[in-house]
């Protein structure tokens, strides 16, 4: 199977030129080396996690869509949908939730950051947080693995999520004994993300310090390039290049030989003036004639919405059949003359005896132990305590015989019986405690 590489870009806000060089360029020109085959997508369901506005939902996947094929996304090699339009993505996504353990997802970044930052502000835990964001790792496991993706690029801050697509593909693989899903692995890119901003921090919306792409036309950029923050020496006196994230953003765009150039003539004592000039003359040699497709496609949006339904197509010919086999694993089949692996799986658990506890008229709590075809084995005294009661079940069942000594119980039945029966509850938590990981 040829390597399949897949990454999403979340449809909120538009993107700036920190995401163009970290995530958009690179992308663009990963998909266009043979021997890959990529899937790109809006990832617009997870954006509803984050954002209840539906005019700025429909602007920023029109805009990002736009952005990416202003940019010289290939459609005819690789394959570039929206994740909304993908249906089998969500069914998946509930099939993936139910062998997804719940400590797992309580230990999420994004979700346990929000808890901290309630309990800070002395908040409920969970005050404002939606299910939404509390499966959230589970709709990206299902994005990931309903193309049986290898690789997954994204940056650092995703890269727990792929841990967790991988444990989540080999749970679903390991329950239903059958190699349905590609374990995938991040690509982690150290230099996503480290186009400094105006202000020599990391670009970012929340720092207020970014360069627009397209957004706000050419006197956009031509003005925040204006604004990127310099040290005070005068036109003629040497600058210092070396930490100059005005240096850093041109080098970002530059030839080897352009940047050699550029530090040059600022060692010479070319003004800042003028270097934010020759910046913005080499940033808008590559995103002008960009500027000009996006322009263009912005004014035809169902330019973008037939290409995008071309990509929805290629997408659902992969997914669907995948997600077919998914639902044949779990049991969700049509109907037919039941086979006989039911019977069999019925035999094993009827070896492992059960407890029951109850409440007598005397007001106490009981438990007894009986075995599959109802013998009673242990039969406990009457304790005060309905809690009391629970906690030996558990120890019970952790022990076994090892705790029988200590249990306010007696033996109904021979050894040979009680004995073999403690030891299969034994087993039998065991194999659960391995299940839940
Ligand atoms: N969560 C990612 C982000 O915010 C976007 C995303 C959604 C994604 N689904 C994905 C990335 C699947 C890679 C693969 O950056």
């Amino acid at each position: 199977m040829t390597l399949r590489v897949l990454t999403g870009i979340t449809t909120t806000g538009t993107l700036h030129l920190g995401n163009y060089v970290g995530a958009v360029r690179r992308a663009i020109a990963a998909s266009r080396e043979p021997g890959a085959e990529s899937f790109f997508f809006m990832a617009d369901y997870h954006a509803l996690i984050k954002c209840d506005e539906p005019a700025r939902i429909e602007a920023s996947r029109l805009q990002i869509a736009a952005t990416w094929l202003a940019a010289g996304l290939d459609t005819s090699r690789v394959v570039f949908y929206r994740q909304s339009d993908i249906p089998e993505i969500p069914e998946l996504t509930w099939l993936l939730t139910c062998v997804t353990s719940k400590g797992q997802m309580n230990r999420a970044h994004a979700y346990k950051a929000s808890v901290d930052a309630n309990v800070a502000a002395g908040e409920d835990p969970d005050a404002g947080i939606t299910m939404g964001l509390y499966s959230y790792p589970i709709l990206m496991a299902a994005d990931i693995l309903m193309f049986n993706a290898h690789r997954v690029p994204v940056g650092k801050d995703q890269a727990q999520h792929i841990e967790m697509a991988r444990d989540v593909a080999q749970r679903f693989n390991h329950t239903f004994k059958e190699e349905l899903f590609v374990l995938p692995e991040a690509s982690i890119d150290e230099e996503m993300e480290l186009l400094p901003g105006l202000d020599g921090r990391k670009m970012s919306k929340s720092y207020d310090n970014v360069i627009p792409l397209f957004e706000g036309g050419a006197k956009a950029l031509r003005e925040a390039i204006s604004k990127i923050v310099t040290d005070s020496r005068l036109p003629g006196e040497p600058k210092e290049t070396e930490g100059s994230h005005l240096v850093q953003i041109y080098d970002a765009f530059a030839t080897p030989a352009q940047r050699q150039e550029f530090r040059a003539a600022l060692h010479a004592g070319l003004s800042w003036g003028e270097a934010k000039d020759r910046l913005h003359a080499l940033i808008d040699a590559e995103i002008g004639p960009m500027r000009q497709r996006y322009d263009a496609l912005m004014a035809n949006p169902e330019k973008i919405e037939a290409i995008l339904m071309e990509g929805a197509a290629k997408a659902r010919a992969i997914a669907a059949p995948l997600l077919a086999r998914a639902r044949e694993a779990v049991g969700l089949r049509r109907f037919q003359p039941l086979a006989a692996p039911v019977a069999t799986t019925a035999k094993v658990k009827s070896t492992v005896p059960a407890f029951k506890q109850y409440r007598e008229n005397d007001g106490l709590f009981y438990f007894k132990l009986l075995a599959a075809d109802g013998t009673l084995l242990l039969q406990s005294t009457g304790l005060s305590q309905g809690k009391e009661a629970g906690q030996w079940v558990a120890r019970l069942k952790r022990e076994g015989a090892a705790a029988l000594a200590e249990a306010p119980v007696s033996k109904a039945a021979a050894d040979e019986v009680v004995m073999p029966a403690l030891e299969a509850l034994v087993a039998a938590e065991i194999e659960a405690a391995a299940q839940k990981g």
